[in-house]
């Protein structure tokens, strides 16, 4: 039984260990979890820097989505739930071999979902989800979308499409071009100019959340909502702008709207437009090669990590 910690921020690949895990006692409310497969997010990295230092407490395991089973409940809890296949949503900690949370917190996985479309059900699908509410596209506005070669970048792709809106998504690689080709009708490398938008969704900052903020026409909407440039967003133009943060919004709803919004994510995936490729598996004991292949360039799929089937 094993868990990826960090016990001091700085780079991933410098201060994440593998370290020996006992099976925890589970508290009053809680369920236990013996997790199965948990993907590398940008998300889960973030924090291990020590970007988010006054919230963060050490030692952090990453980890803010992935599927297990319910091993074992705490008092309070109904033991119907033990062998239940399930997302332990709410904190990180999924890159370990047991997880322990708030019971309310576990989604239920419906069968007809594998695995994979389980452990990357929550982040970029809930996220686009909201993001795509929050816009409200009529049809035929034009939608501008920055790294939209990225896993969430071609879900929102797909559910603007799906609702008539023209999204024009801007890409920094030929690699990225390919895989959004033949969702996108219209795309930008980044640098070139860009055409009238009526808003956009900026995962990039920098100089590509800043060029797609001046493209969008006055009283537009900019949700800014990741810095994968590394730059902060210098927004000047007369769209106003918006920082979307998902854990803001589920842990502000209650929880039967959020297990609600979590089967609107399944659906979906059913239907493909919230669907993530998965370019490649390692053990969980194997998480330094998964990180070396997570940064390589022309990845085009998530990597996840895979925890000892349950014996
Ligand atoms: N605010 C929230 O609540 C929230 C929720 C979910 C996701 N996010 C954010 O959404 C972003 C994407 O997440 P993801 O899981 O979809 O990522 P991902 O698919 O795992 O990888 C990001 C992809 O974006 C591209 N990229 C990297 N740096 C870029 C840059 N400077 N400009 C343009 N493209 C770049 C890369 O493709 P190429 O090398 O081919 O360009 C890379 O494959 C992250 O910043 C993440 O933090 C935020």
């Amino acid at each position: 039984m094993f868990r990826i910690a960090a016990h001091s921020f700085g780079a991933p690949d410098q201060v994440l260990s593998l370290e020996t895990a006992d099976r925890p006692l589970v508290e009053r409310g809680q369920v236990l979890v013996r997790m199965r497969a948990s993907p590398i997010n940008p998300s889960d990295l973030i924090p291990v820097t020590g970007a988010y230092r006054h919230r963060t407490a050490l030692p952090f395991i990453p980890g803010f989505e992935g599927v297990g089973v319910v091993a074992d409940v705490g008092e309070g809890i109904d033991p119907v739930l033990i062998g239940r296949r399930v997302l332990p949503l709410g904190t990180a900690g999924c890159w370990q071999s047991w997880k322990t949370l708030p019971a309310d917190w576990c989604v239920t996985v419906p069968e007809d979902l594998d695995d994979d479309e389980a452990a990357t059900a929550y982040i970029n699908p809930l996220t686009a989800l909201l993001m795509v509410r929050r816009l409200a596209p009529k049809p035929g506005d034009r939608i501008g979308v920055t790294a939209a070669g990225s896993a969430i970048g071609r879900m929102l792709i797909r559910m603007l499409a799906a609702r008539g809106a023209r999204p024009v998504g801007i890409i920094r690689s030929f690699a990225a071009r390919q895989s959004i080709s033949t969702e996108c009708a219209e795309v930008v490398e980044e640098g070139c100019s860009l055409p009238a938008l009526d808003s956009g969704l900026d995962a990039a900052g920098g100089a590509p959340g800043t060029l797609l903020g001046a493209a969008i026409k006055p009283g537009g909407l900019l949700l800014h909502y990741g810095l994968l440039s590394g730059q902060p967003l210098s927004h000047a133009g007369q769209a106003s702008m918006t920082l979307f943060r998902l854990r803001d919004h589920v842990h502000a709803m209650p929880r039967e709207a959020f297990h609600n919004a979590m089967s609107e994510c399944f659906s979906e995936i059913r239907t493909g437009r919230a669907s993530s490729l998965i370019e490649a598996s390692y053990p969980l004991e194997a998480f330094r090669a998964a990180l070396a292949h997570n940064r390589s360039s022309g990845r085009r799929g998530k990597i996840m990590l895979r925890m000892q089937p349950y014996t």
